[in-house]
């Protein structure tokens, strides 16, 4: 079956009854224990299974199982045309090649993500780069690129150990995670995003339980909203 083929028949719902029962789950907290990112996740995924009982979760655990970084022979691969393909390339992209399968069989993406310095932990850093490819997940015809992860929406729970970021607070020109991860997903066709933030994670037990409080209620909104 050509490439092109396998791509157009992942994209379509893989069950009469519901378009949106299948997660794609990646949490990317080094921390596997007492993450509040991990544990928003967590509450999403409760929430959508209360929902949806015929929901099937695929879950991608960056910390415990991480991706590795592009070598030069993924690189390689990544453009090499399909006929030209050796085994040691085929063997460089075999990562990415599941990983964009993983992403292209869900109808929804729930990414949870902490900001290490103001950008995206590298290990999702390294998921990334293994994911935009083009010809795979993005199309570009010498001018224009267009995504080919399309039919999809996602979630993403980011938590900041700050307050100040949201909502153009002080610290809204560091955020290089949420405006970043947005433009990302769009870039690859997964235009249909909803970010759900927690904040001040470093602060007393009250401002935390507050934030928390407040991220959990976006989720049961979020998820009560969706079909
Ligand atoms: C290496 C590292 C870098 C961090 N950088 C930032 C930062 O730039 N801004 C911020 O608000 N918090 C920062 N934090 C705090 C975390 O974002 C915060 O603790 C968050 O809750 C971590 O996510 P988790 O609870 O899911 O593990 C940093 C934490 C670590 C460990």
């Amino acid at each position: 079956m050509s490439h092109t083929a396998r791509l157009s028949a992942e994209n379509q719902p893989a069950k009469e009854n519901g378009p949106t029962h299948r997660i794609l789950r990646i949490d990317a907290s080094s921390r596997v224990t007492g993450s509040h990112s991990r544990t928003l996740a967590d509450y999403f995924e409760q929430q959508w299974l209360r929902k949806r009982r015929d929901a099937e979760i695929r879950r991608r655990d960056l910390a415990s199982d991480p991706i590795p970084h592009i070598a030069p022979e993924t690189i390689a691969g990544f453009y090499t045309p399909p006929e030209q393909m050796t085994g040691e390339l085929r063997a460089a992209t075999a990562v990415s090649d599941t990983l964009i399968d993983e992403l292209q069989s869900a109808d929804i993406l729930l990414l949870s993500t902490p900001i290490y310095n103001f950008s995206v932990p590298s290990a999702l850093k390294a998921w990334i780069d293994q994911v935009v490819r083009i010809g795979k997940t993005v199309a570009y015809d010498g001018k224009n690129f267009t995504g080919l992860v399309t039919g999809k929406r996602a979630f993403v729970i980011c938590a900041y150990g700050a307050a100040g970021y949201a909502g153009k607070g002080p610290l809204t020109p560091f955020d290089h995670l949420a405006p970043y991860l947005k433009l990302l997903l769009g870039f690859i066709g997964i235009s249909d995003t909803r970010v759900i933030t927690v904040e001040a994670t470093s602060a007393d037990a009250a401002t935390v339980s507050e934030s928390i409080g407040t991220a959990n209620r976006e989720i049961e909104a979020a998820v009560a909203a969706l079909p």
